[in-house]
């Protein structure tokens, strides 16, 4: 079972990702992993600094794309498969619609040729579930600078730099994608209590998955 979460910076996904982690790991212990992209494989660590780094200023939107390209096939192979084929319950913070939302709709290139790009980096392997955390992009990018000044990171990562009307871009390109598969997207307000988010994901895997996660009463 592969489920990955999308959204745009800010919008909570990675503590989401998270405590389903975590329930999962609490019932059966050694049956779920949980990675994230860019930046899952050790090759994509080093890819990861350089897309993250606010002095790569002239990265052309196609560099951009190869290195998240990159970065996937590595993880798929290295990481992804394996723990497929072992039985685990893979979760990943980001996947292919990314590549779509942030350099399709964010960055204009061809979403026909782009769809076909990750079809080569991933091979056939795709998620079951799609877990969208929806938010403006305001309150994205402003708890995203929130986090950075508290992390005490004082450079912007390079998408944060980037103007609203590119994160708005984005995250009107995931409400697209979800609402043209909308057996493979779950949905959900990032501007909801944790707690609240986190029920609706329970419910979501649910209905579509039940035994995947423990009974209420167990949890
Ligand atoms: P990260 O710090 O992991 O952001 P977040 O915590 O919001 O996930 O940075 C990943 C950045 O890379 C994020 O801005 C989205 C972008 N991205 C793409 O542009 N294309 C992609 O294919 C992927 C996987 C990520």
């Amino acid at each position: 079972m592969l489920i990955t979460f999308e959204g745009i910076e800010g919008c909570g996904k990675s503590t989401q990702c998270r405590l389903l982690f975590d329930l999962i790991e609490k019932t059966r212990p050694g049956s779920a992993l949980l990675t994230r992209e860019p930046g899952g494989s050790r090759l994509g660590r080093k890819l990861r600094s350089i897309l993250l780094d606010p002095t790569n200023t002239g990265l052309c939107s196609e560099a951009e794309l190869f290195l998240y390209l990159s970065d996937r096939a590595q993880h798929r192979a290295e990481i992804i498969k394996p723990a497929l084929q072992a039985g685990r319950t893979v979760i990943i913070d980001r996947f292919t619609d990314s590549t779509l939302a942030y350099q399709g709709y964010g960055r204009g290139l061809d979403l026909m040729t782009l769809k076909n790009l990750n079809e080569l980096a991933v091979q056939g392997t795709r998620p079951d579930l799609s877990v969208l955390i929806d938010l403006p992009a305001e309150i994205g990018l402003r708890r995203a600078l929130t986090r950075n000044r508290l992390l005490q990171q004082t450079d912007e990562g390079r998408f944060e730099a980037e103007e609203l009307s590119f994160h708005h871009r984005v995250r009107l390109g995931f409400l697209e994608l979800a609402a043209k598969e909308p057996g493979r997207f779950l949905v959900l307000d990032g501007s909801s209590d944790r707690e609240v988010i986190f029920a609706g994901i329970k419910q979501g895997i649910g209905d579509r998955f039940p035994l995947l996660l423990p009974a209420p009463d167990q949890a």
